[in-house]
């Protein structure tokens, strides 16, 4: 279509530099014979040239677009039949070595052996996110990189989320540049108040003059004694209390019909331009993190079953008639989980380290030694994976419990249907345990050789977006993912295409 619209635009114009020499050799106003033969008015003139380019250009618009409705079309009736065309044989099966939960959208996510798998997505992951309070819009690692040195850690057995991030460094000129430590209960029984929602915990080490000197850092993760059953946190540096109470709070992680109805405000979010209901929590919970945003936020939250703030269907390859089915999800980007493959990674690192060393400073190891990690691609799956990028085309993965894992009784095979590979901006620039974004990579190097997808040629591709089948267990637990299980591709195909749009 390129090459036909090239030769109507080459024809358009050596017809029209003809025209209009001609007309203006000849000006109507002549009085000689060729003068009058060829004397149009200014108003013939305008409908000769406006028909010479209009009708061409017209004829290509309608053509290329009843082209594009027929191919749309077939990709349609292509992923709802699942017709498999020679896409090569099926790779081996592999192994999942690594499964992260990120509650809240776009902060720092946790590595978990094993998460629930529920039709929206893990249980935890992408439940909750940040909105800015004057409209509910929604905010990501794409505002603000640092949102990604927000953590939040699950406490099983008060199954509460803590959520921590560092105060900002401006405003709290630190008073000790040692590190220092503190411990509190990894299990702790928290006071509830219900006018702020907030569970409050107390530490051991804490005094009871000073109770919020604490401020919970970000960058180290804390480190569990089971003897003990406390949590330790290396604290980089202590700053002064009375000017920066700690960015801290606590919430419940599954919380109740009856809990939401008490302790937040059902609201309105804005989403990728689209409008969903959420609940939103006080912003007496969140006040301490505007200054970490710098403009006042709030924290909602979607249930994965709640009818009355029902989950966001999914668009793209995830609508309906795409993927032959209803399926939905919470605050992901796209789709309820993304698969990332080891020996892509290891591959795109070989090939950073290479660009890197060639670019850089020879005497900067820092740059030859540079890698991405996975967690920049915000997976919720990470497998072995066979040949290097051989995942853009599944099209059928099962999850599989491992045989000599006996015990599992809550172990039963998952599958997933592949809707289609991961397009990325560049949010993988940012180093989600410092929030720094390289200027360069992994952007670079995935831009030179990963923009494979037909639907989406400006955007390079890491990662599998999927939506697990339901089968006949609707509104329930699909099954647990473990650490260990074995991934099987159960169907290739050669016709992955992106839709672009979101959910
Ligand atoms: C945050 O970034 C997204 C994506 O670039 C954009 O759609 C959204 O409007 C931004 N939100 C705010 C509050 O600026
Ligand atoms: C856990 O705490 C106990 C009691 O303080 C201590 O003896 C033990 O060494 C600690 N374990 C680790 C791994 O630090
Ligand atoms: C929330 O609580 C109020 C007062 O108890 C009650 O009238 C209302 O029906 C409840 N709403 C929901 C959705 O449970």
């Amino acid at each position: 279509m390129e090459e036909y619209l090239d030769g109507i635009k080459h024809w358009c114009l050596s017809v029209y530099l003809y025209i209009s020499q001609y007309l203006h050799i000849a000006p109507p106003s002549s009085s000689t014979n060729k003068g009058k033969t060829m004397a149009f008015s200014a108003t013939t003139q305008g409908a000769i040239v406006l028909t010479i380019f209009l009708l061409p250009i017209l004829t290509y618009l309608y053509w290329g677009r009843s082209s594009k409705q027929a191919k749309q079309s077939n990709a349609v009736k292509y992923d709802i039949k699942k017709k498999v065309v020679d896409a090569g044989p099926l790779p081996m099966p592999t192994e999942i070595t690594s499964i992260f939960v990120h509650p809240i959208k776009s902060c720092h996510g946790l590595t978990v052996k094993k998460a629930k798998l529920l039709p929206t997505g893990f249980d935890l992951d992408r439940q909750w996110m940040w909105v800015t309070e004057e409209d509910f819009k929604f905010l990501t690692i794409r505002n603000l990189s640092k949102m990604t040195l927000i953590r939040t850690s699950y406490d099983e057995s008060s199954d509460t989320l803590t959520v921590t991030a560092p105060s900002s460094p401006s405003d709290s000129p630190s008073t000790s540049s040692r590190p220092q430590q503190f411990t509190i209960p990894a299990h702790p029984k928290p006071t509830y108040d219900p006018s702020t929602d907030t569970l409050t915990v107390t530490s051991p080490t804490s005094t009871s003059s000073n109770p919020s000197q604490i401020i919970i850092p970000a960058h180290p993760p804390p480190i569990y004694n089971a003897t003990t059953d406390t949590l330790t946190i290396t604290v980089p540096s202590q700053s002064s209390p009375s000017s920066n109470p700690p960015l801290k709070f606590t919430i419940s992680a599954h919380p109740t019909s009856s809990e939401l109805n008490t302790s937040t405000t059902p609201v309105s979010v804005e989403i990728w331009g689209k409008r969903t209901p959420a609940y939103a929590y006080p912003a007496s919970l969140t006040e301490p993190f505007n200054s970490f945003f710098g403009k006042p936020v709030r924290l909602v939250y979607k249930p994965p079953f709640d009818p009355s703030a029902a989950p966001r269907r999914l668009g793209s390859n995830g609508a309906a008639d795409v993927l032959g089915r209803d399926a939905s999800t919470c605050f992901p980007d796209m789709m309820p989980v993304l698969i990332g493959c080891e020996s892509s990674l290891n591959e795109l690192n070989q090939r950073i380290r290479a660009a890197e060393t060639s670019t850089s400073d020879p005497t900067s190891t820092e740059q030859a030694q540079f890698a991405v990690d996975i967690r920049r691609f915000r997976p919720n799956i990470l497998v072995k994976g066979n040949e290097p990028w051989d995942e853009d085309r599944w099209e059928t993965v099962r999850l599989v419990p491992s045989p000599t894992d006996t015990a599992s009784s809550e172990g039963s095979a998952i599958v997933l249907d592949i809707t289609q590979r991961c397009a990325r901006c560049q949010v993988p620039n940012v180093d989600p345990d410092t929030a720094e974004k390289h200027t360069r990579q992994p952007w670079n190097e995935l831009m030179k050789y990963r923009r494979v997808d037909e639907g989406i040629k400006y955007k390079p591709c890491f990662g599998m977006l999927c939506v697990p089948r339901e089968e006949k267990m609707q509104g329930q637990v699909l099954g647990v993912v473990e650490v260990g299980m074995k991934m099987e591709v159960l169907e290739v195909t050669g016709e992955h295409r992106y839709i672009a749009g979101f959910s």
